[in-house]
Parts: C-alpha cells; structure tokens; sequence
C-alpha cells in the first residue's frame, strides 16, 4: 500500500477522484491526510472520507521558508511515500521540495514545457493554441519544470471559454491522476 498525502488549494475534484479510487480495496494507494494552504473548499472532501486534514497558511508566518518548514512538518507527521500536489497553488520553498526529493508529484492543465504557472489554461486560449492538455511531473526546485511522467492531450474547441476548457482537461486529468498514482504504487514508474 502506498500511503499518499494529498495537497490541494481549491474545489479539490482530483483529490476526490483520488478518494473514490482509494475506496477499491483492489487499488494499492491509501490517502492519509489531506493539507492546504488555506480553508479549501474541496478540504470537505477528506473530511466526508474520514481522512486527517491540515491547514498551513502562509500568512502565518514572517517569511516562506517558515512556512515550508511547517508545511512540511505536517506532511511528514503522516509520513507518506508519496505526496501530491491537485491544484496547490503556492510556490513551495526548495527546503520543502528538496525533502522530499522524488516523492513529490505535481498535476499540471498543460502539456508542459508549455503554458507553467497558475493560469494555464487561459494561457493557452489567448496564445491561440490549437491543443493543449495534463501533464503529471516530478517537482523539482523550479515552477512546472520537473520531469514529465506522463501527459494526455487534447484539441481546443474553437469559441469554448476558459471554464468549459478547463473542466473537459479536469476529465481528462482526474483518470490520468489516479492511473499515475496507481502505476507509482505498482512500481512501474521511479
Ligand atoms: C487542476 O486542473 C490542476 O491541474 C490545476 O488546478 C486544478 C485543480 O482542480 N493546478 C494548477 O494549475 C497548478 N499550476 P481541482 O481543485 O478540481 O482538483
């Protein structure tokens, strides 16, 4: 079983699609906390599973490296094998990132190198592109440009708003999510 702790920051529909997974007795990923950086919304998600949440707000703190400490310090309570970040929107600091170094994954709604940063897929409505999609990738020390694990891509619809494109990658992005987090626990991906 490979236990994960999931990060997130807003309506949290990854975190869920996690959950519901996680309820197969077959599948071998146990979520043990959920933590976000602020009172999230998709936060009740764990609480209806039953599973721990914590909440670690950067305005807390004097600086971000603080933060990170308690961040991690949170995360690592639960010691988890694998921590995922579904839709956490800060920066975490390289401290953070660098402890754990190769446990910590990323879901992205861009085929990355592509449109990094919090506003991916309006990014990529107003660049004009004609396809665009999820990448999940190892985080490292920079923002969006750790190694790709895996991405699924697919075509803009002329005329669709920012929201509607959104939620057809969120489809797409939830199954490649629990699939990843699978194949990570079955040893198939390092
Ligand atoms: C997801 O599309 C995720 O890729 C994106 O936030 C959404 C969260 O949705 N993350 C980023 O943009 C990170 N740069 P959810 O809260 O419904 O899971």
């Amino acid at each position: 079983m490979l236990s994960v702790v999931v990060l997130i920051s807003g309506s949290g529909s990854n975190l869920l699609a996690l959950l519901k997974a996680a309820e197969n007795p077959l599948y071998p990923v146990k979520i043990v906390a959920v933590g976000s950086d602020k009172d999230a919304p998709g936060l009740e998600h764990a609480e209806l599973f039953e599973i721990d949440t914590f909440v670690v707000q950067p305005e807390r703190f004097s600086d971000r490296n603080q933060w990170g400490q308690a961040l991690l310090a949170n995360v690592l309570h639960h010691q988890p094998d694998l921590v995922v970040l579904a839709g956490f929107m800060k920066i975490l600091p390289e401290g953070f990132v660098s402890a754990l170094s190769g446990k910590l994954i990323n879901t992205h709604p861009s085929l990355l190198p592509e449109f990094k940063g919090a506003h991916a897929v309006r990014d990529a409505l107003q660049a004009g592109a004609s396809k665009t999609g999820v990448t999940i990738h190892f985080v490292d020390a920079g923002v969006d440009t750790g190694p790709v694990i895996v991405q699924e891509e697919l075509q803009i619809i002329p005329g669709e708003s920012e929201a509607q494109l959104h939620e057809r990658i969120k489809e797409i992005e939830r199954a490649l999510l629990v699939r990843t987090v699978e194949n990570i626990a079955l040893g198939k991906i390092k």
